[in-house]
């Protein structure tokens, strides 16, 4: 983990409410894993904000940002050239199980698995969202080997419904998940993972101040007692998860 200066390259719109941010830092994009994260400094903003490396080559991360409130509207308005403050890549990332793996994403949460489907190279990544027009994932560059999927509540692209309900219908002995998304999907997934004892992992979010392990803000509850999202996380095994 260090503190560092990215520079600016690129920033898109992907839909509506989402945008791409490419960051030259590559003292950062050289050890980083899938499901890792970066504490980003907005300018004007004290606190820092978490966003997970959704791509990353030699020289460059790509963080895919979802609009939610005044940091996030913010960054979206930085243009190429800008230089921001970050430290990272923070928290464990995901590893791999032998067997297929089904990586789930559900909206925003999907930026949470795409690098690591990136360095498995055979894959099955599905991106659930209400409707089609929330979909972003095609405008990612993927290695052949990894098949996207989509699934969505209004049967407007793939798979109608949502993902635990694709996850019931395409989970079979000797697979394996990860998956990122809200509350509600994670709390269907473990219940359905337990059922089948299918082994999984999930990345969680939780609101962060220092994102190092030093506040305390950022607890969530495991079968093994407490644990920082931050420094323990925020990939946990999915079986150890306690949703409240
Ligand atoms: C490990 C991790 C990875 C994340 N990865 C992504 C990602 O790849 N893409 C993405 O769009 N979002 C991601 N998030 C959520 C993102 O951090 C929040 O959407 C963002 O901080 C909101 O900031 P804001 O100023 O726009 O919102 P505001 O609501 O104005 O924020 C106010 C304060 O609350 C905090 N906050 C609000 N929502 C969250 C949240 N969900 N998680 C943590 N802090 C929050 C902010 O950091 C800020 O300090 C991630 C969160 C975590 C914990
Ligand atoms: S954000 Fe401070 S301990 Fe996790």
């Amino acid at each position: 983990m260090m503190e560092t200066r990215a520079v600016l390259l690129a920033n898109e719109a992907m839909t509506k409410d989402i945008y791409k941010l490419k960051l030259h830092v590559p003292e950062i994009a050289a050890g980083v894993q899938g499901g890792q994260f970066v504490h980003l400094q907005v300018p004007g903003f004290s606190l820092r904000r978490p966003f997970t490396v959704a791509d990353a080559d030699e020289e460059t991360i790509t963080l895919i940002i979802r609009r939610q409130g005044k940091g996030t509207s913010a960054l979206e308005q930085l243009n190429p050239g800008s230089e921001l403050a970050l430290l990272g890549p923070l928290g464990n990332g995901f590893t791999p199980f032998p067997g297929p793996g089904l990586l789930l994403g559900g909206g925003i949460g999907t930026a949470a698995l795409t690098l690591f489907a990136r360095r498995l190279g055979e894959c099955t990544l599905v991106m659930g969202g209400k409707q089609a027009a929330d979909l972003w994932l095609n405008q990612l560059p993927l290695p052949i080997g990894v098949a996207l999927e989509f699934a969505t509540e209004d049967g407007s692209k793939g798979f109608a419904g949502n993902l635990v309900q694709y996850a019931k219908k395409s989970l079979k002995p000797g697979m394996w998940v990860a998956a990122c998304g809200p509350m509600p999907m994670l709390t269907g997934l473990q219940d359905l993972l337990l059922q089948r004892k299918i082994p999984g992992q999930f990345a969680l979010e939780e609101r962060m101040a220092c994102g190092l392990g030093a506040c305390r803000g950022c607890t969530c509850t495991t079968t093994k007692g407490n644990a920082l999202v931050c420094k323990d996380g925020p990939v946990f095994a999915a079986e150890e998860v306690v949703f409240s």
